[in-house]
């Protein structure tokens, strides 16, 4: 008999990771096929599993991975909002931005990226060949990762991606961040909405981000913006 528990085997940096989604599946049952997965892969310790939907299984899925000898680390929500967003594009008018330059702004940029994300398990630590292995992308686009100056420093960023494979297709706030010395004095909606707006003016009327569900800075400008979560993404390890 097949299994009806589709779970996805893939990897991180870390290693071998699972994925799978969970809408309406029985949560005892998800738990069993979890850990019947993690244990026929290798390296042989608990595989850890990102789920989609929690809070849609059947039954209490914390419990039932509890059993399993799982624990939630994380919580990562998708957010969508439809363009343009609430209160439009204004908050965007009067900052100035101009596009990334290939192969003069990556040090700059992972710099104050790095300050923005010191806190961020993926996205803290950057170094300038990982911005040049996504400059390689066929997605990347310099003109849709918008850049914002004060007196000559990059202050700002936001960094768009076209999904076509979306359904309906809509573009990515990839990467935003400002520096911390400048917080809390409205550059991050700004920015935010540049690139909400940027995504608009290539033809798309929804966009969507990633966010950690305790970033509450992040989160609570989004919430206001209009995005709403689409899917709960759950780590356990
Ligand atoms: C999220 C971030 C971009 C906000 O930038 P910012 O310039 O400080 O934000 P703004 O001054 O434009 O504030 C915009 C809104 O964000 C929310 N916000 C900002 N700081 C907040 C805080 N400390 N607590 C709660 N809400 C906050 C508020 O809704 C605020 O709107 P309001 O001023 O009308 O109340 C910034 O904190 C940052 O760079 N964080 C690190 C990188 C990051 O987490 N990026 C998002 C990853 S998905």
């Amino acid at each position: 008999m097949t299994n009806p528990i589709a779970i996805k085997v893939g990897a991180d940096a870390t290693g071998p990771l699972l994925e799978v989604s969970v809408e309406e599946l029985v949560a005892a049952d998800v738990a069993a096929a979890i850990a019947a997965k993690s244990s026929e892969t290798p390296p042989g310790d608990l595989v850890p599993v990102w789920v989609d939907h929690p809070e849609k299984a059947d039954g209490n899925l914390d419990e039932a991975m509890s059993g399993v000898g799982y624990r939630a680390r994380r919580d990562l929500w998708k957010l969508e909002v439809g363009l343009p967003p609430i209160g439009g594009f204004a908050a965007a008018e009067g900052v100035a931005v101009r596009s990334f330059v290939i192969n003069a702004d990556e040090e700059a940029w992972v710099e104050v990226n790095n300050r923005a994300f010191a806190w961020h398990r993926e996205q803290g630590g950057w170094t300038v060949e990982q911005v040049a292995e996504r400059e390689a992308e066929d997605w990347f686009d310099a003109d849709g990762f918008l850049i914002h100056e004060l007196d000559g420093d990059i202050a700002g960023f936001c960094w768009t991606k076209i999904h076509d494979e979306e359904e309906p297709p809509a573009g990515e706030i990839y990467v935003i961040g400002v520096d911390p010395a400048h917080h809390g004095k409205g550059l991050g909606r700004a920015m935010t909405v540049a690139g909400l707006e940027s995504i608009h003016s290539r033809g798309f009327s929804r966009a969507i981000l990633y966010v950690d569900a305790d970033n509450t800075p992040a989160a609570r400008l989004y919430e206001t913006l209009g995005f709403t979560v689409e899917t709960v993404r759950r780590l356990y390890s």
